[in-house]
């Protein structure tokens, strides 16, 4: 237990560090600054964990469970999560759902069973988690939702999140002011998996712009019916964009998202070609519809949005084929999430500045702004912040 607290005072200090500077290079000289007295302290202390045999069988203090390593996204948060823990000094581990809930559940059984204090959980499906994080409640566990809300119980404890309604306000505030001249511009939908939370988060901020462009004839929703008899709505009920995802959904799959807009682009006629634009949820969705209406002879040009800054869709957009994506910083989600951890186990009560309503209890949240990325401040957002390196991409100006 000192050890455990030891360690913890020292993983605060650090992990505030690594917020004020970024990359590895704080994080390096965090470590090597640790005052060689609690250094010692520390591996005193350890011989004494080692004698503990609860805490010996296990000794993880923070699991962390990811939906899937098939999208880059997650491999930006996992890689963050393990520079930010192992340097803190945290015993931890991250574990992937693979689209699974079963697997989500029994991740989250095999982190309780190795005696985690904390658990920072990014659902697979947020209703489907709700049995996951109740039994990582019903033993002792303190559960922290990440980037997606687990809906229905009260086993949440906090949320850790970036303003996802700022993420769909910015995608079709974009397509806005990119659309061309003139009216009646076809306007194609799509929208992420109905099972995550954020998929109405962010259908509903960029519902809340671009409803008044369709209702005044500006746009024309080219493909969703559900859309369309719901267009003069400026504000949908939670069963109503449920009933539109449900049409437009992508599952959160490229492959899904490509036949889905081959689907639409051929049964439409050409009056819905020409300059059109997208609304897509995410970068990997967005590549894959972008190179579908690409390859459309009749589609002219059309805007398409993303999200995450995902390496491959900024490459997009330095090539010119997506036309922007929002950046959601993981350094900061993810050390958002460890100061969590570590006021918990500390004993405190973390800062939220926010709280989100999961439909059992309004969960104290903390939340991260957004950034919108184009082909005009891509170097500055993501390459001088010191996110990627340059020599990740091609053509960077
Ligand atoms: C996340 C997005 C991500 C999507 C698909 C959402 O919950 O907020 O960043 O692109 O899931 O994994």
């Amino acid at each position: 237990m000192k050890k455990k607290l030891l360690s913890l005072i020292l993983a605060a200090a650090m992990v505030s560090t690594m917020l004020v500077g970024c990359g590895s290079k704080t994080t390096e000289t965090a470590s090597s600054d640790a005052p060689a007295e609690e250094v010692v302290e520390d591996t005193a202390a350890t011989e004494d964990a080692a004698a503990d045999t609860t805490e010996a069988s296990g000794d993880l203090q923070v699991g962390i469970v990811l939906p899937t390593k098939d999208e880059p996204r997650w491999l930006q948060d996992q890689a963050q999560f393990e520079s930010l823990l192992g340097s803190a000094g945290f015993t931890s581990q991250v574990l992937f759902s693979q689209g699974s809930s079963a697997t989500e559940k029994t991740n989250v059984e095999t982190l309780v069973s190795q005696g985690i204090d904390v658990l920072i959980i990014c659902a697979q499906d947020g209703a489907a988690a709700a049995a996951a994080v109740e039994a990582a409640k019903d033993a002792g566990v303190t559960v922290i939702a990440y980037d997606r809300l687990i809906t229905g119980t009260d086993a949440v404890d906090y949320y850790v999140t970036f303003d996802s309604f700022a993420v769909g306000v910015a995608q079709g505030q974009y397509l806005i002011d990119n659309a061309p001249e003139g009216t009646g511009i076809p306007l194609y939908l799509y929208a992420g998996a109905a099972t995550d939370n954020n998929a109405f988060i962010f259908f509903e901020g960029a519902w809340s712009v671009l409803q008044p462009k369709i209702a005044d004839g500006t746009f024309v929703i080219a493909n969703s019916s559900e859309a369309v008899a719901l267009q003069d709505k400026a504000e949908l009920t939670r069963d109503e964009e449920g009933k539109i995802i449900g049409q437009i959904t992508t599952d959160w799959d490229f492959n899904v998202a490509k036949s889905k807009a081959e689907a639409h682009l051929t049964a439409v006629g050409a009056d819905a070609k020409g300059d059109v634009l997208v609304l897509a949820p995410n970068d990997g969705t967005s590549r894959s519809i972008a190179d579908v209406f690409a390859t459309d002879k009749d589609v002219t040009s059309y805007v398409i949005t993303g999200q995450d800054s995902e390496i491959a869709s900024v490459q997009y957009i330095i090539d010119g084929k997506q036309s922007m994506t929002v950046f959601k910083d993981t350094r900061t989600l993810a050390a958002d999430s460890v100061n969590m951890a570590v006021s918990i186990l500390n004993g405190e009560t973390p800062a939220t500045d926010t709280t989100y309503n999961n439909e059992a209890k309004d969960v104290a949240a903390k939340q991260t702004d957004i950034v919108v990325v184009t082909k005009d401040n891509v170097k500055a957002a993501l390459v001088d912040s010191g996110y990627y390196d340059a020599s990740e991409f091609t053509g960077l100006e």
